[in-house]
């Protein structure tokens, strides 16, 4: 488990599959996020039965309150390998009640301290849908830079956003 200011992260459990689909169903949850083929209930719970280990390569973590101990989103680090010491980020908070009181930013910088301080990564790399101004905001705030800018890489509300590829590296965490 990964202790930050105001959230824990830990791994994520069978029983959490329930709560992970009704935030799969939430328009406003989803609507910058890509997501495969929809999941019934069933599948998500089967995913989760098993759910494989974390690795080097895939750490999957749910994120806490730390207080209440209410599990409000996800964070992945994927793709590292310690040849390349980088790792790319999927980030979101579910439980849209909770959005807006600082979660998102410490729940980003334990996570980065870990593929920092642990995993001993280099460079951490995400995309965003440019018109997220929130999750951009959040990504600059941990100290995150803008690399590029993939045009009409996100199709949303009917029409086409562009993506901006972000990245931290080691000694940037703020
Ligand atoms: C984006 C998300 C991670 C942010 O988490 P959060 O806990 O709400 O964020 P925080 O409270 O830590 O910080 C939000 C920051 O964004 C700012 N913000 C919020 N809405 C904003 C908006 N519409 N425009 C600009 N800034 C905005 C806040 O003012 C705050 O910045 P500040 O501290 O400088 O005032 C979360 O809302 C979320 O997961 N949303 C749905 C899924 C998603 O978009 N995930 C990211 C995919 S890359």
């Amino acid at each position: 488990m990964l202790t930050g200011e105001h959230v824990v992260l830990r791994p994520l459990e069978p029983g959490d599959a329930d709560t992970f689909h009704r935030w799969h169903n939430d328009r406003d949850v989803v609507r910058w996020l890509a997501f495969d083929y929809d999941e019934s209930l069933a599948q998500i719970r089967a995913r989760f039965a098993e759910r494989q280990v974390n690795t080097y390569s895939k750490v999957v973590l749910g994120v806490e309150t730390r207080v209440t101990r209410q599990l409000i989103g996800a964070a992945t680090l994927r793709d590292a390998t310690p040849e390349t010491a980088r790792a790319e980020v999927d980030f979101y908070l579910g439980e849209k009640d909770q959005w807006g009181r600082g979660y998102g930013t410490d729940a980003m910088r334990t996570l980065c301290r870990y593929g920092f301080d642990a995993m001993r990564l280099h460079s951490i790399a995400l995309w965003v849908v440019a018109d997220n101004d929130a999750a951009v905001r959040v990504y600059e705030k941990v100290g995150f830079r803008h690399d590029g800018r993939h045009r009409d890489a996100f199709r949303g509300q009917g029409r086409w956003h562009d993506m901006i590829l972000m990245s931290l590296l080691e000694g940037e965490l703020r």
